[in-house]
């Protein structure tokens, strides 16, 4: 498919004011420290790193190589509706006062005037729900009788709080309306942007050749090249692995306009010298007359 002029490619206020601050529910209370040899160096509460740029600067406990490695070897919390006490019930506390952010957020949904939750559904196309036990067939019932308890019609749900009561689709970390709202949202992005850079419409920032070149380089690299770490997982939105037969399966970027293929990969550390696993960016393409060059 090819760029557009029908979509609109800006983001839209249901994605900024409910549907994308699923990211909130992934947010860990603490957040681990590890050296570059992977020792512990102290994890940090969240709470206590607001506005708390000292831990970014604390060089025995490894600045912000340690955060980092850290990052790179925890897992997110789950996309539910438990939520991290920091972000809960310790936003931004000092000593007179802390907010709430999953409050902001479904009062922000209020502000803007949101939709319910279940207009977001009948928008998707997703099955109808009349009622809480409907609503337990497709969202995990321990929280539809929390919504008992503090609405008092399904129509009155939020689509912040229903979107996360969802079960998750088949291999999946989010429900079917969250999984429509940010599909919607990157399709939009992706084909209604003129300048989107994989964008196959000429003329482009890049050629072929150079978007080629990006697409194999991966974030380990760009991670390796900027922080003195010595190990890494070359796919570092996943966990490492501890043997090469623990392969995982990851969506992969295809050479372009061919769909997505997913492939397995042996995600163990290596080295960040390890130019074959961590390939550096192919510069060739851009040398001056590359097309001659081949
Ligand atoms: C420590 C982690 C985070 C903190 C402390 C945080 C905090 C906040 C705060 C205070 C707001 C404004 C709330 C309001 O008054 O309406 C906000 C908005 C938002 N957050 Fe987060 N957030 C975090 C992580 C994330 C993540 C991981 C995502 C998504 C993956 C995310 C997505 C959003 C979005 C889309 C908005 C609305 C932005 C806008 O409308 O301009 N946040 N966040």
């Amino acid at each position: 498919m090819l760029f557009s002029l029908q979509i609109d490619p800006s983001i839209s206020t249901d994605f900024a004011t409910a549907f994308f601050r699923f990211g909130h529910s992934l947010v860990p209370q603490n957040l681990k420290r590890l050296s570059r040899k992977f020792k512990d160096q102290g994890g940090v509460q969240l709470s206590n790193a607001f506005f708390n740029g000292k831990i970014l600067r604390d060089i025995e406990r490894g600045s912000v190589l340690s955060i980092i490695n850290g990052a790179l070897n925890q897992r997110l919390q789950a996309v539910d509706s438990h939520f991290s006490k920091s972000v809960h019930l310790e936003l931004f506390q000092n000593s007179t006062f802390a907010l709430d952010l999953i409050a902001l957020n479904i009062q922000r949904g209020r502000d803007h005037g949101l939709p319910s939750y279940l207009d977001y559904r009948k928008f998707f196309g997703l099955s109808d729900v009349k009622s809480f036990e409907d609503l337990k067939a497709i969202s995990r019932p321990e929280d539809v009788e929390v919504f008992k308890t503090v609405y008092s019609s399904v129509e009155e749900i939020e689509p912040f709080v229903g979107m996360l009561a969802e079960n998750h689709l088949p291999g999946a970390l989010v429900g079917e309306t969250l999984a429509n709202a940010l599909g919607l949202q990157f399709h939009n992005l992706r084909y209604g942007d003129r300048f989107y850079f994989e964008n196959a419409e000429k003329p482009q920032a890049f050629t072929n050749a150079q978007i080629d070149a990006i697409g194999h380089v991966l974030f380990s690299r760009v991670i390796c090249n900027n922080i003195q770490i010595l190990r890494i997982q070359p796919w570092v939105f996943r966990m490492k692995t501890d043997a090469s037969l623990d392969r995982r399966l990851i969506s992969i970027r295809p050479p372009l306009g061919l769909t997505w293929n997913s492939v397995a990969i042996d995600n163990r550390r290596v080295s960040c010298d390890d130019f074959d696993k961590i390939p550096m960016l192919d510069l060739t393409p851009w040398t001056e007359n590359a097309d001659i060059l081949g």
